[in-house]
C-alpha cells in the first residue's frame, strides 16, 4: 500500500504535497494537525506519514510520540518536513521520539520524493528497523516543550516583523495615494488657473495700456498723476498673481537663462528690503566665487520675494533677515545624512530669520498648497508651494530647519552649471519707447484690446489697421499688402485661428513678420500646435513698454529667438527694460 499521511497546518503546503504525491502514484490522506491526523492513522494506517512541527491542537512531537506509543502505528516510517526556526536540537528531539527523517523545507520535489521512496523501501528491505523504544515520558516532555517554546517565540518574533514590515507598507501606500490625490488636486488647479489667467491678461492688457497711455500725455505734476499710479501699481500686482498662479500651476513656460546666481540676488535687494522694511535688517553674505545656474530669472526673484514676505511676518517686532549663498558638493554621504538630494555640485540659497518659527506639526506642511497659519485675508498659502514648483522645475531642493521661537532657515539647492557666471546687469534699465512709422496689421477679437492697440501704436507712430478675426485678417490683409509690414494678432481667433490666418498670409507675402500674442501660456498654445516654426509668441499681459520694445525689435529682426533640444522650439523676447509700466 502506498498510502501517504500528509500532516500540515497550512493549506497550501498541505495541498504541494499532494499534487507531488499523488502525481506519482501515491495516494494522499491529509489532516491539519497532529489530533486528525492521529485520528485519519488509527482509522487508516499509512504507509508513511510527512508532518510538520509547529501546529495548533497537536503539535508535531506530540503526534510523532503518540505514533511510537500505538503499537498498531510505531512501524509506520515518520518524516519530519518542517521550516519553522530549525536548530540542531529540534532534530536530536525529532530522533530521539523514534522520527526516520528531519527534512527541512523547501526542498526541491525530485529530492523529497526520492527520500520519501528511499525510506519506504528502507522499511520494505528491512534496512530500517522502526524504533520501538519510546523514551521515557518526563524526559521527552521537558525537551518537548523546550523546543516548541524557543520555537514559538521565534514564529512570534518573526511574526511581529512581518506586521511591522506590513504596517510600513499600507502607511507607504497611504502616502503614494495621497501624493497622487495632491498631484490630481494640483492639476486641477493648474487648469482652472492657466483658464482664468487667459481672461484675465486681456483685461490686463486693457488696463496697463490706457492707463500708460494716460500717464505718456500727463505732465509731472499732474494731480492725477498719483491715483493713476496707484491703479497701475494694483495692475502690477494682478499680473504678479496671475503669473504666480501660473508657476504654481506648472504651465508657465520656463525661461532657461545662463544666471549669476549673485548678481541676481543683487538685482532684487533694493525690492526685499522694501518688502521687509526697516524694522528688520537684511545681512547679505554672498559667496566669493561667482555661481552660475540655468534658471528663469523672474522665478529666482519671486523665490526671494515669498521667503522675505514671510520672514517679514514671523518678524512682527523687527529682527534679522540673513541671505547668503554658498556652493555645496551633493554626495552619497549628504543623501544619507540628510535623507534627500540627488548627487552633483548645487548653489545654496539660504534665507534664515530671528522670527517665531515653527513646530513640527507647521513644518509638516508649509508646502502644501493653501497651507497658511494666517488669518483669513493675510495669507492664502501659496507662496511656498509656489517655490516648491520653481525648485522642482528647476531640479532642485529646498530643506528647512525650524523650531517655535528659534526662527526659520530655509535652503535652496539648485544644480551648478559648470562654465563661468555670465556679468548680470545689476541696474534695470529704462529707456525710451522706441517708435516707428511702419504698417501694423492688429488681429484681436477682444474689441477693448484691439481698440487699445490700435490707439497705443497710432501714438507710437505707426499705421495700423485692424481685424476681428482669421479671416478678416486675410482680407484686410490682401487688400493692403503693399503697405503692412508686421502682423500683430491673438492666437486663438474665431472663424480662422491666428496660426491658419498666419499661413494664408504668407502664402501671399512669404517673408512677412508675424507676431503673435495670447493670454494663454505659451505651452498651452504649443501643445495644442497652433505655432509653427519661425512664428514669434508674446504672453499677455504686456506692458505698454514691452510691446512697445518688442514691436520695434520684430520690426528690425532682432528678437532672440531660443530653441530648446527635445521639447520643440521655444521663442523668448529678451526685453532690454525693467518690467515696470513708463
Ligand atoms: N519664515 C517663517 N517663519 C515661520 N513660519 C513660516 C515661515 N515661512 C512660512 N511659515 C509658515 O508656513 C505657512 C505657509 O507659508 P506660505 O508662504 O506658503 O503661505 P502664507 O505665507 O501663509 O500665505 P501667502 O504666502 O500665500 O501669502 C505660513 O502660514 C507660516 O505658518
Ligand atoms: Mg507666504
Amino acid at each position: 500500500m502506498r498510502h501517504v499521511l500528509v500532516v500540515d497546518d497550512i493549506a497550501e503546503n498541505r495541498y504541494l504535497l499532494e499534487v507531488l504525491l499523488k502525481g506519482n502514484g501515491f495516494e494522499v490522506q491529509s489532516a491539519a494537525h497532529g489530533a486528525e491526523a492521529l485520528e485519519s492513522a488509527r482509522k487508516e494506517p499509512p504507509a508513511l506519514i510527512v508532518s510538520d512541527i509547529l501546529m495548533p491542537v497537536m503539535d508535531g512531537y506530540t503526534f510523532c510520540r503518540e505514533c511510537k506509543a500505538d503499537k498498531r502505528l510505531r512501524c509506520i516510517p515518520f518524516i519530519f518536513y518542517t521550516a519553522t526556526y530549525t536548530e540542531k536540537k529540534d532534530q536530536a528531539l525529532a530522533m530521539s521520539l523514534g522520527a526516520d527523517r528531519f527534512v527541512i523545507k523547501p526542498q526541491e520535489p525530485g529530492e523529497l520524493l526520492a527520500l520519501i521512496r528511499e525510506t519506504l523501501s528502507d522499511y520494505l528491505t528491512g534496512a530500517a528497523q522502526p524504533s520501538v523504544d519510546v523514551p521515557p515520558e518526563e524526559e521527552v516532555l521537558r525537551e518537548h516543550n523546550q523546543v516548541l517554546f524557543h520555537k514559538l517565540e521565534k514564529k512570534m518574533a518573526d511574526l511581529e516583523q512581518a506586521n511591522r514590515e506590513l504596517e510600513q507598507k499600507i502607511l507607504e501606500q497611504q502616502r503614494t495615494e495621497e501624493q497622487l490625490r495632491q498631484a490630481q488636486k494640483m492639476e486641477a488647479i493648474g487648469r482652472f488657473s492657466a483658464g482664468i489667467a487667459h481672461d484675465f491678461n486681456n483685461m490686463l492688457t486693457v488696463i496697463f495700456g490706457y492707463g500708460a497711455m494716460m500717464l505718456m500725455n500727463m505732465s509731472s505734476d499732474d494731480p492725477q498723476r498719483d491715483k493713476l499710479d496707484q491703479i497701475l501699481a494694483a495692475a502690477e500686482r494682478a499680473r504678479n498673481l496671475t503669473r504666480s498662479l501660473l508657476i504654481f500651476s506648472r504651465k508657465q513656460e520656463l525661461k532657461r537663462e545662463r544666471l549669476n546666481l549673485n548678481g541676481s540676488i543683487k538685482n532684487v535687494e533694493m525690492l526685499l528690503r522694501r518688502i521687509i522694511g526697516e524694522d528688520i535688517s537684511l545681512i547679505m553674505s554672498l559667496s566669493e566665487e561667482e555661481i552660475a545656474i540655468i534658471a528663469d530669472s523672474g522665478h529666482i526673484e519671486q523665490m526671494l520675494m515669498n521667503l522675505a514676505t514671510n520672514a517679514r511676518d514671523a518678524m512682527p517686532t523687527g529682527g534679522m533677515l540673513s541671505l547668503g549663498t554658498d556652493v555645496v558638493e551633493i554626495d552619497e554621504e549628504f543623501v544619507k545624512m540628510h535623507g534627500f538630494g540627488t548627487p552633483g555640485r548645487y548653489a545654496v540659497i539660504s534665507v534664515s530669520d530671528t522670527g517665531v518659527g515653527m513646530d513640527a506639526a507647521t513644518l509638516q506642511r508649509i508646502f502644501e498648497p493653501f497651507f497658511t497659519t494666517k488669518e483669513t485675508g493675510k495669507g492664502t498659502g501659496l507662496g511656498l508651494s509656489i517655490i516648491y514648483g520653481i525648485i522642482q522645475q528647476h531640479k532642485g531642493h529646498i530643506n528647512v530647519y525650524s523650531e517655535p521661537g528659534q526662527g526659520a532657515t530655509f535652503r535652496i539647492y539648485l544644480p551648478v552649471m559648470p562654465g563661468d557666471a555670465p556679468d548680470n546687469d545689476t541696474t534695470p534699465c529704462r529707456q525710451d519707447i522706441p517708435r516707428g512709422h511702419e504698417t501694423i496689421l492688429v488681429v484681436d477679437d477682444d474689441t477693448a484690446i484691439r481698440d487699445y492697440l490700435e490707439l497705443f501704436l497710432t501714438e507710437l507712430g505707426y499705421r495700423v489697421f485692424s481685424a476681428r478675426d482669421g479671416r478678416e485678417a486675410i482680407d484686410v490683409f490682401r487688400e493692403k499688402m503693399g503697405q503692412i509690414d508686421l502682423v500683430l494678432m491673438d492666437v486663438i481667433l474665431p472663424h480662422k485661428n491666428g496660426r491658419e490666418a498666419a499661413r494664408e498670409i504668407r502664402s501671399m507675402k512669404s517673408d512677412i513678420k508675424v507676431l503673435f500674442n495670447s493670454g494663454y501660456p505659451s505651452d498651452l498654445v504649443h501643445g495644442r500646435n497652433l505655432l509653427e516654426s519661425g512664428e514669434l509668441m508674446l504672453m499677455k499681459p504686456l506692458t505698454p513698454s514691452e510691446l512697445a520694445v518688442t514691436v520695434r525689435a520684430a520690426l528690425d529682426g532682432e528678437l532672440l529667438v531660443l530653441s530648446e533640444v527635445g521639447k520643440g522650439t521655444t521663442f523668448t523676447v529678451r526685453l532690454p527694460i525693467g518690467r515696470e509700466v513708463i
